[in-house]
């Protein structure tokens, strides 16, 4: 019991840090990590079924159709390494195709793990899996099993969007470290496309998007000792053509003084906690950022709207 309060507090006290490393900084902003909790989990599952959220549904088709042509990229027994995974679905439109022999799959949410684990012995009692808590920008260190099979690195969702371009390239030279020689990184990309049709995608007509954006004050809420007024915060969602990205962002709708694990924390109205970048990609665009971390693109995959991509790195 007393480990398991102690883990409690550690986790609250790591994210009240992280919050308030964002709040008291003078453009404020919320790393988007603290969006996934059990609730904003929920939530954004229901984003994904959105008639206006266009990702998922357009690459679990790609993933479809290009799983039976990925034979030439990817041995056959291969071990697939998903960065962010909160559940396996589309690592499951893989599996049976490339024969997968392992999937580690790596996520910040325990319970999400949990159960994905159980529902793998269930559905796919063959493939061996090594679940592993962390953030997927943390170093990670393959577990010895893995290293002794051909790995094929996952990162589906545009997940990379939420990266600004120098810490993508980042990411994408530490996954080349980790996955080692050999290794094929497949990665998802949201791709730019009319303003209207980006921006619907980030503000719902049902409100599941403000209600995930909000979900994080709650959250502070609930685990930093905040006292956010939700209803005070409206959910922007902004196109910024400049640096090719969706911002999401709250926006303060009156001057408020509001407290998170002690500290105060000024509003004046108007200003906005910004939550979240989801950068869009052209093709070039993305090539050029898997070349400046060491890849090379070895082919990518659209739907037939150019609405999504999906990259094969090597
Ligand atoms: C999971 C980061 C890819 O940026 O589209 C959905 C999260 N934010 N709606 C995205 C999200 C608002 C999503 N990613």
């Amino acid at each position: 019991m007393q480990s398991v309060e102690k883990t409690r507090a550690s986790i609250g006290e790591g994210i009240a840090a992280d919050a308030l490393a964002g709040l008291l900084s003078p453009r404020k902003s919320l790393p988007p990590k603290l969006f996934y909790d059990e609730a904003g989990c929920v939530l954004f599952g229901e984003i994904t079924r959105l008639p206006e959220y266009y990702l998922t549904r357009t690459e679990r088709e790609i993933l479809v159709s290009l799983a039976p042509e990925l034979d030439g990229f990817v041995a056959r027994r291969s071990s697939l390494v998903e960065y962010g995974a909160s559940d396996e679905a589309k690592a499951a439109l893989l599996f049976a195709p490339l024969d997968i022999a392992g999937y580690v799959p790596i996520d910040i949410a325990a319970d999400a793990l949990a159960s994905l684990k159980a529902r793998m012995a269930q559905a796919f009692p063959a493939i061996r899996v090594h679940p592993i808590l962390a953030d997927f920008l943390d170093p990670i260190t393959l577990p010895r099993d893995v290293l002794g099979t051909p790995r094929l690195g996952f990162f589906p969702g545009s997940t990379i969007g939420n990266l600004d371009p120098p810490a993508a390239i980042g990411f994408l030279r530490r996954v080349r470290a980790t996955l080692g020689e050999g290794a094929t990184f497949l990665v998802g990309a949201d791709l730019e496309k009319p303003t209207d049709l980006l921006l619907a995608a980030y503000d719902d007509a049902a409100g599941v998007t403000a209600a995930f954006n909000r979900n994080i004050l709650a959250r502070l809420n609930r685990e930093a000792e905040a006292d956010f007024d939700i209803e005070a915060f409206a959910h922007r969602a902004v196109w910024n053509p400049a640096e090719h990205r969706i911002e999401m962002h709250l926006e303060s709708r009156c001057d408020q003084i509001v407290h998170v694990a002690g500290k105060r924390i000024i509003f004046r109205r108007g200003e906005t906690i910004h939550t979240e970048n989801s950068h869009k990609f052209t093709e070039p665009r993305l090539m050029a950022l898997a070349m400046r971390a060491g890849w090379r693109v070895s082919r990518i995959w659209t739907d037939p709207q150019k609405l999504f991509a999906v990259a094969a790195l090597q």
